[in-house]
């Protein structure tokens, strides 16, 4: 998708469509009643039909009026002038782009950033909110079609004030780089197992470095973590003939000794349960086990994109989770690179053994802080659907900015508690731990399991397990959550 700014008068723009907000009441907006003038009073004479009555969420196309140069008009409902809060933006602009889409449209221009907004009203907030949704109603996951379906949207613009020209044009460019991260980590997250492997990641976060001159790359062999003793990481990817891979992107922004934020990404590429095997029903559905790690790649090629002046690493442990041969057993015992030793009760449990590797490691980065994203739990799932990733820390004031950031890009999160009471349901017999903490409360036993190996830092675990991918037919990874992640970062960049 090709996004601009267009300046000038609505009704002497080229385009085949241009959008226009119709508010409760009847009445238009400065713009739609300039093009109205133009038309001869061709908008209102429908609006005041009732046609379109200007609640939020409807939407009325006019082909062909007489007078404007735009070939129609889209007509939106946006809801009381006074009254349109965050929410009512984001319904509004959804439906001027699924709209869009139904009709087939190739190319529009909107004029939907001169709606105000209640509660601070923010033109970059707004082109966020705006050009997502238009990325996200025109995504189609097309690789593996021999035909493919494609939606015709292929240019979309806003329209701008002269004074607000310079102002939209940046925030459309940090936009743009919003909706191709968020893109990138669909893509991902879309791609079959037997194309989206270890190596795969590896090899997109290598591309996504060739790309970008601030991001460096090292991608670690199975070798290299047997000398770092990732026992935990390792026990995992034996089950598998695919070898694992440990990949670092670092986006340096700022100067070396500035603290890095660190993203941790689990990067399980099929999650068959291994030994403990999962049951067949939507099985296929566990390739989006490494969405985690498309949320980091999707991230820092936003950051990347956008430049801001600050230092990001991300960590991505790779690996399959297979029932070979070699694979581990229920019972089995395994020493962590932190030196604790783990009991894996249960096979299917992997992404905390994989992760745990992963966040020792990443105590070399000297961390700012340290966030890993994962699709840890079905129980998350069951507690908070697919509403809100679950949110975990060790720190109250990063779990507050991470929620503030879910809050600002509707990319929402909830925090669970990591009381010390719920540590003893990992105790084991045998060893330091158990992988598994029992049936209650498994989102939060898998937090703990994590703040075991993440002590020496400020600490945040997002488990995505509901929100990384939708389900069904029409199943789709969903890019979250990278929108959460990019506005936490930028945040901390003005903080
Ligand atoms: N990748 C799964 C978690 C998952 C399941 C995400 C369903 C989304 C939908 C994870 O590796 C897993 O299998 N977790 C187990 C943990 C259990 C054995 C303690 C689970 O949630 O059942
Ligand atoms: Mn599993
Ligand atoms: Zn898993």
């Amino acid at each position: 998708m090709e996004f601009s700014v267009k300046r000038g008068l609505a009704h002497q723009q080229k385009t085949p469509c241009i959008i226009v907000a119709v508010h409760a009441g009847k009445t238009l907006g400065d713009i739609g009643s300039a093009l109205d003038k133009r038309s001869r009073g061709a908008i209102n004479r429908v609006v005041s039909r009732g046609d379109i009555t200007g609640k939020v969420g409807e939407t009325l196309l006019l082909p062909d009026l007489s007078g404007v140069d735009p070939e129609r008009v889209l007509l939106v409902g946006a809801g009381n002038v006074k009254g349109v809060t965050a929410t009512s933006y984001r319904k509004i602009v959804n439906a001027a782009a699924n709209a869009l889409i139904r009709y087939k449209l190739e190319s529009a221009l909107s004029t939907l950033l001169d709606i105000k907004v209640q509660n601070g009203d923010q033109l970059s907030w707004k082109t966020d909110a705006h050009v997502c949704s238009i990325a996200a109603a025109a995504y189609r996951f097309n690789e593996h079609k021999s035909k493919p379906v494609r939606s015709n949207l292929t240019r979309f613009s806003l329209l701008a004030s002269d004074e607000e020209f310079a102002g939209v044009r940046d925030a459309v460019a940090r936009a743009r780089a919003l909706a191709s991260g968020i893109e990138m980590s669909r893509d991902l997250g879309n791609r079959p197992g037997n194309v989206c492997t270890p190596s795969h990641l590896a090899e997109s976060a290598v591309a996504l470095a060739e790309m970008h001159p601030a991001l460096s790359v090292t991608v670690l062999e199975e070798e290299d973590m047997e000398r770092l003793a990732m026992g935990s990481l390792l026990s995992v990817s034996r089950g598998s003939r695919e070898p694992a891979k440990l990949i670092t992107l670092e986006y340096r922004g700022s100067d070396e000794s500035k603290p890095p934020i660190v993203l941790v990404g689990k990067g399980v590429t099929f999650d068959s349960g291994g030994i403990s095997l999962k049951g067949g029903a939507g099985m296929d559905e566990m390739k989006y086990d490494m969405c985690g790690a498309a949320s980091v790649l999707g991230t820092l090629s936003a950051i990347a994109e956008i430049g801001p002046p600050i230092n990001v690493v991300g960590v991505i442990p790779a690996t399959e989770n297979l029932p070979d041969g070699d694979a581990s057993k229920p019972g089995d015992i395994v020493t962590s690179m932190s030196g604790q030793t783990i009991e894996i009760l249960n096979t299917d449990a992997e992404g905390r053994l994989i992760l745990c590797d992963a966040l020792t490691y990443s105590a070399r980065f000297e961390p700012e802080v340290v966030i890993d994203i994962a699709t840890l739990t079905g129980a998350c799932v069951v507690a908070l659907g697919a509403q809100a990733s679950g949110l975990m820390s060790n720190n109250d004031a990063l779990a507050e900015d991470l929620l503030a950031a879910g809050e600002r890009t509707n990319d929402r999160a909830w925090r669970l508690p990591l009381w010390q009471e719920y540590q003893r349901q990992l105790d084991s017999n045998f060893a330091d731990m158990a992988n598994v903490g029992g049936r209650a409360a498994g989102t939060i036993t898998a937090g703990c399991f994590l703040s075991r190996f993440t002590k020496k830092y400020r600490w945040a675990h997002i488990d995505v397990a509901g929100t990384a991918w939708t389900s069904g037919k029409n199943k789709s990874a969903t890019g979250r959550p990278v929108a959460l992640l990019v506005d936490y970062i930028l945040s901390r960049v003005s903080a």
